[in-house]
């Protein structure tokens, strides 16, 4: 290949260096030291969205919990859609990868004997998720990070923006990437290629997730053919700050707290939730699954019992009960978000809250070991879905869900790997097309009169109004007409910024082409599935229909752009479908 246009070759490429990516990297290094891989990453890797968890990871340890409890709290959480033998194999393997952890150096917060400390969350009926206070994703990354560091075979380019896959019909060759600091355009091939880019939150306008989160890896994914599955399963997290959508942790309610509606009535009693109780009760109320606690919200806003705000109804979560000392131990983070981003101090004060857009359910089709459809193309992390989730995430289960299938993914990659054949030429051809479209933009795109800033915010509007908490065949309908303007209009979109360092125009006009493509699949799939499961309740189907919907939907592209839907089986193992039940 030509000189200058490959910046380098990889056995394995792992695009992204968030909790999945590094733990990919691992994985590969301690398999075959021999093989050579890289993670390039949009950000400096401590930078990525992991660093912002905080409640913890969810994996068996206390003395009164079992796997098979585990298992099957996922697969009720799921609402029958996780696949079951995905979800045995994560919940078995988790324990391992959070103890893995600790001999790396991560400080999980401990009980008063030295052992480990598991608090309760939600949808869990026992508890199982460990923490460090409430900045778990933090130390999780670090200790992730700080391990990469001592396997010199494990490369690193940090602030690469990947714009495409390269690939031909049968495997993907490499990437190419756009340095962010440098402007320089390149390719890097790759026998085998692991996405592990985290989520989309920023389709919608009011989210927990970074301004990263523009579900890059999906939409890497998507154009080069490997399906997306899911995608109508988008969470809302009941706690988000209404205006930021900055994350009040769901260790807030499992610590104690309470969710009260403006006369002060802890309005969850009233959901099917359980009954308030003198103590937190482990499966009660504010500690139900996020699905049916953001609902019970939509309800209390349709009763005229929510408190208007700037940003729209809220409720408020209140932690006074719980006192300095505990707040300050187990919950500092929150106690620092509140005082900086609302000036309120939740030991004498309530934390205005309101549901907001959290994590991706669906993602690009894997299978248990993160292999798409695509020969040596991986995915990891939120960016894929197993599936572990189904219809509805616990919380907690996506940390440790990185750690597993991360390093599932790794050492499937590196076995295709070590056997796959040399990078045929016509890769060279698509990267140089590549870098020449790329070029031809930083040069400076004349403007048809269209704004990226008000596509963006078209884009989210629409977003929201489509695919909210409670959704309708029309309005789903209505959004992909919306959406399908919005694909014509930002072809009109010009790119005024001609500087090669940080042009962060050109990378917001590149992020936004993976954000429709992404809506446009998560409005799809959602008009498809005629049912309510999880968290996809259509007013106009509110019931489950497992005769027609126990499956999962796939979205791929056709050539033209347009997405064409499809199904495959949903894997049952030991537990048939049956009823969710809480607070019973
Ligand atoms: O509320 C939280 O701490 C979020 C945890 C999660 O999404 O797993």
């Amino acid at each position: 290949m030509s000189e200058g246009l490959i910046r380098a070759a990889h056995d394995v490429l792992i695009v992204g260096g968030g909790a999945a990516g590094l733990r990919a990297a691992i994985a590969i290094a301690e398999t075959d030291p021999d093989l050579d891989v890289a993670v390039i990453s949009k950000v400096y890797p401590m930078r990525s969205h992991t660093v912002s968890a905080e409640g913890g990871a969810a994996g068996v340890i206390a003395d009164d919990d079992s796997i098979d409890e585990h298992i099957y709290d996922t697969i009720s959480g799921s609402d029958w859609l996780g696949d079951q033998d995905a979800i045995e194999a994560f919940v078995n393997e988790a324990p391992r990868e959070l103890l893995q952890l600790e001999h790396w150096g991560c400080p999980w917060s401990r009980q008063d004997d030295g052992r480990v400390a598991v608090r309760p969350f939600g949808g869990m009926k026992k508890k199982r998720t460990w923490f460090a206070a409430d900045k778990t994703g933090f130390h999780m990354l670090h200790t992730l990070f700080q391990t990469t560091l001592k396997y010199r075979e494990v490369k690193r380019y940090d602030e690469v923006f990947v714009t495409r896959l390269l690939h031909d019909d049968d495997r993907v060759h490499g990437v190419v990437g756009i340095g962010l600091y440098s402007g320089k355009i390149q390719a890097v091939t790759a026998k085998a290629v692991i996405l592990a880019t985290g989520g989309c939150g920023k389709v919608f306008p009011f989210t927990t997730n970074a301004n990263i989160n523009t579900g890059d890896g999906m939409g890497l994914a998507y154009r080069a053919g490997a399906p997306l599955k899911d995608m109508e399963f988008v969470q809302y997290h009941p706690t988000g700050l209404p205006f930021t959508g900055i994350l009040i942790t769901e260790a807030t309610r499992a610590e104690g707290g309470w969710l009260i509606n403006k006369d002060g009535y802890r309005y969850l009693q009233d959901y099917d939730l359980g009954k308030p109780t003198p103590t937190p009760e482990l499966r009660s109320m504010e500690l139900g699954p996020r699905d049916r606690l953001s609902q019970a919200f939509v309800h209390e806003v349709e009763k005229g019992r929510t408190t208007d705000s700037p940003w729209g109804p809220i409720v408020h979560l209140d932690l006074r009960h719980l006192g300095a000392d505990l707040i300050d131990t187990k919950l500092p983070f929150v106690r620092e978000l509140c005082l900086k981003y609302e000036r309120i101090d939740p030991v004498h004060e309530l934390i205005p809250v309101r549901p907001v857009v959290h994590y991706m359910m669906g993602g690009v089709h894997t299978d248990i070991d993160g292999a798409t459809p695509l020969g040596g193309l991986y995915a990891a992390g939120e960016t894929a879905c197993v599936s572990i989730n189904g219809a509805n995430r616990l919380g907690s289960n996506s940390l440790p869900e990185c750690l597993v299938f991360g390093a599932r993914a790794g050492r499937a990659a590196a076995e295709f790997a070590r056997s796959a054949g040399p990078t045929p030429g016509v890769i060279e051809a698509q990267a140089a097309d590549e870098v020449r479209r790329l070029e031809r933009d930083l040069l400076g795109k004349e403007s048809g009169g269209e704004s990226m800033a008000a596509i963006r915010g078209e884009l989210q509007a629409t977003m929201e109004d489509a695919a909210g908490i409670y959704r309708t065949g029309p309005e789903m309908a209505k959004g992909i007409d919306t959406l399908r303007e919005l694909q014509q209009r930002i072809g009109r979109v010009g790119i005024a910024d001609t500087s090669r360092s940080f042009n962060t125009e050109l990378l917001a006009a590149l992020e936004l082409a993976n954000m429709l493509d992404i809506g446009e699949c998560i409005l799809q799939s959602g008009l498809q599935r005629e049912e309510s499961r999880g968290a996809h309740q259509r007013t106009d189907f509110p019931d489950r229909d497992d005769e027609q919907f126990l499956k999962h939907q796939l979205v791929y592209r056709h050539r033209d752009g347009t997405p064409r839907v499809e199904s495959m089986p949903v894997t049952i193992t030991r537990w048939p479908p049956g009823e969710r039940v809480y607070g019973r």
